[in-house]
C-alpha cells in the first residue's frame, strides 16, 4: 500500500520552504514529504535507517535529493561528512511507515503473522530477543514505560510462562489471553508499541535529533516534528520549553483536520510541533 504522508500541507507550510533552501527530512519513508519540499524548489538531505526506504527513493532518481542511510540520531555527524554545517529546516515524521506495517516479515504488525523482529534498521536486538530472554520484571517495565500498559505485570508473566514465542501472532494471542480480552482497541496494541519503541530506542534517537536541531538549524530555521504517541509529543514539548535557542511557534500541537483523520486512520493520533531557531532578522 502507498504511504500517505500525514499533515502533508501543514508540514510544508510550517517548514516555510524557500526555493534553493536546504532541508533535512529526517524520516524519508515513502518520500512523500521529501517530494513536497523538492516540488517547492528546496534541496533535501533525507535520512532513513531502513535500507528498503533508501532503495525505493534511490530508484526515483530525484534531482536535488541526497540520501543518507543512517539513524537520525547521527544527523549532525552525517551532515558533517557531507560538508554541511547549517540547514534551513528539519522535518521529522516519526515512527514506522505503512511499508513496515504492511510487510509481515518485519514483525511490526500484531495482525499479520511474522517473525518477532520490529527493527527499523539492521543492527541491534530484535523484539524476539527481548521477549524470550529478558526477565519478567524487565519486560513489565518496558511495557509500562513505553506502552503505558496498565496490565504490564500480568502480560509479562504470561509472556514468560509461554516462552519461547517466535511470531507476532503468537505474542498477540498470549497478550490477548493475559488481558482477558478486555481492552479498548486491540489488546496487543500498547505492548507492540512498547516493544517497538524499546527495540529501536526511539525516544533516545528523538532526543539526540532535537539536540542536533539546536546546533544545525541556521537563524530562523524551522523544526517540524510529527509524533504519534504521547511519550514522543511530551518529549518534544518539554525539550522546546527548556531550549534556549528554539522557540515554539504554536503553544498547542497542530492536529490533522477531521477530513484527514477520516481519510487516513494513521493520522488520528498525529500531533505536530513547530519551532524556530532564534537569530533571524527582526
Ligand atoms: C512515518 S515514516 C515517514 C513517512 C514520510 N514522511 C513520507 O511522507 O512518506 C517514518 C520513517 O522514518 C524512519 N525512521 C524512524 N525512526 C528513524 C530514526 N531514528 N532514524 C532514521 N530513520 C528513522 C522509518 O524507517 C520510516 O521509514
Amino acid at each position: 500500500m502507498q504511504h500517505t504522508p500525514v499533515l502533508y500541507q501543514e508540514a510544508l507550510d510550517w517548514l516555510g520552504v524557500r526555493p534553493g533552501g536546504l532541508y533535512v527530512d529526517a524520516t524519508l519513508g515513502g518520500a512523500g514529504h521529501t517530494r513536497g519540499i523538492l516540488a517547492q524548489g528546496g534541496r533535501v538531505v533525507a535520512f532513513d535507517q531502513d535500507p528498503q526506504a533508501i532503495a525505493r527513493a534511490r530508484a526515483l532518481d530525484l534531482p536535488n535529493l541526497t540520501l543518507v542511510e543512517a539513524n537520525f540520531r547521527h544527523l549532525e555527524s552525517e551532515l558533517g561528512r557531507l560538508g554541511i554545517h547549517q540547514v534551513d529546516g528539519i522535518l521529522a515524521d516519526l515512527g514506522v511507515s505503512s511499508f513496515h506495517l504492511d510487510d509481515p516479515s518485519r514483525g511490526f504488525s500484531y495482525q499479520k503473522e511474522g517473525p518477532l523482529d520490529m527493527r527499523m534498521g539492521q543492527g541491534g536486538r530484535t523484539a524476539g530477543q527481548v521477549v524470550n530472554t529478558y526477565s519478567e520484571e524487565e519486560i513489565a517495565r518496558i511495557l509500562q514505560e513505553y506502552g503505558e500498559e496498565p496490565r504490564a505485570r500480568r502480560i509479562a508473566r504470561f509472556i514468560v510462562q509461554n516462552r519461547p514465542i517466535h511470531t507476532t501472532t503468537h505474542l498477540a494471542e498470549v497478550i490477548r489471553r493475559a488481558t482477558g480480552y478486555r481492552s479498548a482497541g486491540h489488546p496487543a496494541r500498547r505492548s507492540f508499541q512498547a516493544l517497538r519503541i524499546y527495540v529501536n530506542d526511539e525516544l533516545g534517537a528523538l532526543e539526540a535529533l532535537l539536540g542536533a536541531a539546536e546546533r544545525v538549524l541556521g537563524p530562523s530555521g524551522r523544526l517540524v516534528v510529527i509524533s504519534f504517541h504521547s511519550l514522543e509529543d511530551r518529549l518534544v514539548k518539554r525539550f522546546l520549553r527548556k531550549s534556549l535557542v528554539l522557540v515554539p511557534l504554536s503553544k498547542k500541537p497542530i492536529l490533522p483536520s477531521e477530513e484527514e483523520k477520516r481519510l487516513n486512520p494513521r493520522a488520528r493520533s498525529a500531533k505536530m510541533r513547530v519551532a524556530e531557531r532564534k537569530g533571524g532578522p527582526g
